[in-house]
């Protein structure tokens, strides 16, 4: 890399933009420049350190432009910068490349969960999938991606959605699990603290041994007597169905049907 900085402009300021703003500003050999969102209340916090706007025709020429906006506005949103000769990246885990109206286009996707509320995230662990359509603009963002991160991969807008809906299993289906112990425990006069342990140790095993190994519980171990006064137990309960369907499929895949 040559002495000049990478010059980026951010656009957004919800949850990834606030993250990746705080991880940008930190670089060496890339200069933050502008950081753009329609409500400058939410990017106001770098005002003194970036200058924000709120207005496109303020838009200075820069090497990238990372659009970390919602899903839906992202391809609208890129056919109005589409006559900047400038790399330009969407966030997103499930917009594919080509759908990006610009001259040239890219992916850089963070594959984390991020809330602008949360304290910092170590970025440096957080796995960062790129795409670009040309060699010149996949380096650019490869160089960038490892300067945030040790995980880099270069990845198709196919496989990216296959890792999209990977996080949904992993991640947004496991913590609608854990709202349905915490409810289950209300209902019975017990804290979901009691379950902490067990989510953690959960989360910890599958770091060292593949899932498929590491499952247990009664469907498992086709333990029917158990499943049955489950089943009793929850029969008026919203989590009937779901336990049902679960543990038919565990009872399936573990051999016991
Ligand atoms: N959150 C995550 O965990 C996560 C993880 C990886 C990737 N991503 C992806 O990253 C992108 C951003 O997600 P996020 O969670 O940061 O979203 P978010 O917090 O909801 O922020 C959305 C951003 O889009 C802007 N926006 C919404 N409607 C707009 C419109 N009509 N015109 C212009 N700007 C508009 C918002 O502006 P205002 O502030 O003015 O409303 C805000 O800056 C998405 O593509 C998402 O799929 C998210």
């Amino acid at each position: 890399m040559d002495d000049k900085p990478v010059n980026i402009s951010l656009f957004g300021g919800g949850n990834v933009a606030i993250h990746l703003a705080k991880n940008l500003l930190k670089l060496s050999g890339y200069r933050l420049q502008q950081i753009y969102n329609r409500h400058l209340s939410s990017i106001k916090i770098f005002e003194n350190q970036v200058e924000i706007i709120d207005d496109l025709s303020q838009l200075k020429p820069a090497d990238l432009f990372i659009l970390a906006l919602k899903d839906n506005v992202i391809v609208p949103f890129s056919k109005k910068l589409k006559n900047f000769d400038v790399l330009i990246v969407h966030t997103s885990g499930s917009i594919p490349l080509q759908a990006l109206q610009t001259r040239r286009k890219g992916v850089f996707y963070p594959f984390q969960t991020f809330s602008k509320n949360k304290p910092d995230l170590d970025f440096s662990v957080i796995p960062i999938l790129i795409e670009a359509e040309n060699k010149q603009d996949l380096v650019l963002l490869e160089n960038l991606a490892k300067s945030l991160s040790k995980n880099v991969q270069t990845v198709n807008s196919d496989q990216r959605k296959a890792l999209h809906i990977a996080g949904v299993f992993a991640a947004n289906f496991v913590n609608f699990m854990y709202r349905q112990a915490a409810d289950i425990l209300q209902d019975s006069n017990l804290s979901f603290d009691l379950v902490k342990p067990l989510i953690e140790e959960t989360a910890r095993k599958v770091q060292n041994l593949p899932p498929a190994q590491a499952q247990t519980g009664p469907a498992a171990r086709g333990d029917i007597k158990t499943v049955e006064k489950h089943l009793e137990f929850l029969k008026n309960k919203p989590q009937f169905i779901l336990y049902q369907y679960l543990t038919e499929m565990i009872l399936k895949d573990y051999g016991h049907k």
